[in-house]
């Protein structure tokens, strides 16, 4: 198995991570290994235990993250397992806002008296440190899905080490083409490798990478036993898409920002939400730390919920669809969700903007904002 060049840039390991030795006639790119049991007396044994596939797509995303990495059935998954390996009783400081999912299974464990959870504004550093007292577990979701909000990560990291508590980053919105938790000194850092990773809308997965192996062995051993594993067919995917990960992740990029600037200045826009928007209230912290700001936009509407939703039903380009990271844009009205939290307001409208061109996807967007009226 190919393994990470430390000199390389990330561009170059995308295209040459996670590839077969090269020989005569190896397979250029990893097999699909469907295998559910394999001959005694080698390191995988089992089809819940180990795959060559999946272990192709993860020492790609450990090439990119740093550290080694475990792949999962979902981001989700991933998410469980980091929560699962906690004592019960453990006190984890989150954000107050981020994905709903993850805002959700915090509710239920807590709700179970499994952990217990102080929500923070993610964004406010010092309510942050404030809040750390105690602590076993600071889970940071940077930039939040959907608000956009930018957690000070190296200030974070740095007081939660020196007071010993375990941080997790959710690195789903910035991949780590624009931020490396794990070089920061974070434990462990999560994709939902779903999204930009895998990046074309077609499976689910998640991720976790971490540099320290006593964490990396019981992780490991818990997916084990907790059978959240990926197929081998959606690792083989996401490891294609992660050859044009870069490439896609780049030109979404600069698609965003146009897009922001456009949407700012827009009479039917109360509010757009971007880091890299010099406007945006976080976008002087993003900008000392972060490489990029990524590809997700979100806007509030001016006018009703119902307007913000006939808006996303009449884009001809962009797909009224939840999810983000592919290559084609997708939008919604987030709070179309129950489990939304109520702190995202009512017409804030999350576009994940895709590597169409950026005056078509322009158009789209203006007669669709005239559509709302
Ligand atoms: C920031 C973030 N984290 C985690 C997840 C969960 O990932 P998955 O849908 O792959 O389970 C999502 C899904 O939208 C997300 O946006």
């Amino acid at each position: 198995m190919a393994s990470k060049e430390p000199q390389h840039r990330p561009e170059t390991i995308a295209i040459t991570a996670g590839r077969p030795e090269v020989g005569a006639d190896s397979a250029l790119n990893q097999p699909i290994s469907l295998n559910s049991t394999f001959v005694a007396g080698g390191p995988i044994g089992y089809g819940r235990y180990g795959n060559e596939t999946w272990t192709a797509l993860e020492v790609a995303i450990a090439a990119l993250e740093g550290g080694k990495t475990l792949s999962y059935s979902s981001g989700m998954a991933a998410i469980s397992a980091v929560f699962s390996t906690l004592p019960v009783g453990a006190k984890i400081v989150a954000s107050d806002q981020g994905y709903a999912g993850v805002m959700t299974l915090l509710g239920t464990l807590s709700a179970a008296k499994k952990i217990t959870v102080k929500f923070v504004a993610i964004e406010d550093t010092d309510a942050v440190l404030a809040a750390l007292d105690g602590a076993d577990l600071l889970w940071i979701e940077s930039p939040t899905n959907p608000s956009l909000d930018v957690a000070d990560l190296p200030t974070l990291i740095k007081h939660a080490k020196s007071r010993n508590i375990l941080v997790a980053v959710d690195n789903t919105f910035a991949t780590a083409l624009i931020q490396q938790p794990l070089a920061m000194g974070a434990d462990i850092v999560m994709n939902s490798v779903t999204k930009y990773l895998a990046g074309h809308s077609d499976i689910v997965l998640g991720s976790l990478s971490t540099n320290d192996p006593i964490q990396f062995k019981a992780l490991e051993d818990a997916r084990k036993i907790n059978g959240s594993i990926p197929g081998p067919f959606e690792a083989w995917l996401a490891l294609r898409g992660i050859r044009t990960f870069p490439l896609r992740f780049q030109r979404a990029s600069e698609n965003a920002m146009e897009l922001a600037t456009r949407l700012s200045q827009h009479p039917l826009v109360t509010r757009v939400r971007y880091p890299g928007l010099p406007t945006d209230p976080q976008h002087f912290k993003a900008e000392a730390f972060m490489k990029g700001f990524g590809a997700i936009v979100s806007f509030e509407y001016a006018g009703s919920a119902a307007a913000a939703d006939k808006v996303c039903e009449s884009s001809k380009i962009i797909t009224y669809a939840t999810s983000l990271g592919g290559v084609e844009s997708l939008w919604e009205r987030r709070r179309r969700w129950p489990i939304e939290s109520a702190s995202v307001p009512e017409t804030l409208i999350r576009l994940s903007v895709g590597c169409e061109d950026v005056d078509d996807l322009w158009l789209d967007i203006e007669s669709a904002l005239l559509a709302g009226k």
